[in-house]
């Protein structure tokens, strides 16, 4: 209220270019594919993690045709560890939809972009405004806690209707069409939101001493920042209870299978899982029945549930198979194949014993 419309955006703007975070591997460049590919990384992944894997998938992958030629296995492999497999897969499937459906060019509204396989509406405003300067709205998590600060937005961002409205709220505190005439504004008004979020508005203690908006900012006015983004509902988390089956054989291979898709780890490779104690022994011939080790209990915290991972390791005689669905993998071959991050870690530490 009082301030003139643009005030806002030109603040965030004039703050980015001096205080934002500029040299990121995936910033200076218009580059879609690099802004596409750091986006989707950056969704469920620190941004300390993200500069290695992004190196090392550009490295491999340099453009989307590369990706789009690579094989979902590859492409598995490649973003093993960072979690969040869907992230892949859509991935894989938007490149080839890029070379078949654009020729190759990705679209250049966040409109389109929205069409693509992993582009949701956020992301394909942070792709069009980042590489085209197109004027539309981001709203990630970071994003939604600057708003609803600055605008003391208090209605529960978990109901639908609400979140639509803070869109139009997020939409209306963009650069004007006048102030988005210099080209990069868009660009670091995008980046600047994102920085603001990331390392100012943070969700505890947030810094409003250092902050560029805090004069027009409803919530610091009000001396509570942290009662922003209001959420009443909150997630009903599950729990699951797996047995891993470990079967290795003297040469250092473990048995591995691909996991049916949908489900936990869909197309990754993996330990044989089973649901008690039980049926592990039940898959086992009797006589391996005594030399089934158990080692401890793994927690490992999914998005909507905590699994408890109970591995039970069994040495194998060389010539034998544990069901019909696997194989036998060599450490030089499961370290190249995409296995869930605790499988992986924990098939590490039993190479490393
Ligand atoms: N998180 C999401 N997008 C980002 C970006 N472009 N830079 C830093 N952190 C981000
Ligand atoms: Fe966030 Fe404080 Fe800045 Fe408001 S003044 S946007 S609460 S950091």
């Amino acid at each position: 209220m009082g301030r003139a419309k643009g005030s806002f955006a030109a603040a965030v703007v004039h703050w980015q270019a001096s205080h934002g975070r500029n040299d990121l591997p995936w910033q200076n460049t218009q580059d879609p594919y690099r802004v596409w590919l750091s986006e989707i990384m950056l969704q469920q992944t620190q941004v300390v993690t993200v500069r290695e894997y992004f190196a090392r998938f550009l490295n491999r992958c340099p453009d989307v045709q590369a990706l789009a030629a690579a094989s979902l296995d590859d492409v598995l492999g490649l973003w093993s560890g960072l979690g969040y497999y869907t992230r892949a897969r859509n991935l894989h499937r938007c490149a080839q939809q890029v070379v078949a459906e654009f020729g190759g060019e990705f679209p250049r509204s966040a409109e389109l972009l929205q069409t693509l396989p992993g582009i949701g509406r956020s992301t394909a405003a942070a792709i069009s405004s980042l590489c085209f300067g197109e004027r539309v709205a981001i709203l990630d998590a970071n994003v939604k806690r600057v708003v609803t600060r600055v605008q003391g937005f208090d209605a529960d961002v978990a109901k639908a209707a609400n979140e639509r409205k803070l869109w139009e709220v997020a939409t209306a505190l963009i650069p004007t069409a006048a102030e988005a005439k210099d080209a990069r504004a868009m660009q670091r008004y995008t980046q600047g939101m994102m920085d603001l979020g990331a390392t100012v508005c943070l969700p505890k203690k947030p810094l409003c001493l250092l902050c560029p908006v805090q004069p027009q900012c409803v919530a610091a006015a009000q001396g509570q920042p942290e009662k922003y983004p209001v959420r009443t509902r909150t997630l009903k988390r599950s729990s699951q209870s797996i047995w891993l089956l470990w079967a290795r054989r003297k040469d250092g291979a473990v048995w591995l299978s691909k996991r049916p898709t949908p489900g936990v780890w869909a197309g990754l490779y993996c330990l044989p899982l089973m649901d008690s104690e039980d049926a592990l022994q039940a898959a086992l011939p009797r006589k391996l029945h005594s030399a089934v080790t158990a080692l401890p209990m793994v927690l490992h915290v999914l998005t909507h549930k905590d699994l408890y991972l109970h591995p039970r390791v069994v040495d194998y005689p060389a010539s034998a198979s544990v069901d019909d669905s696997g194989q036998w993998f060599l450490p030089e071959q499961w370290r190249a194949a995409g296995l869930p991050a605790p499988i992986r870690k924990l098939l590490e530490q039993g190479a490393d014993a």
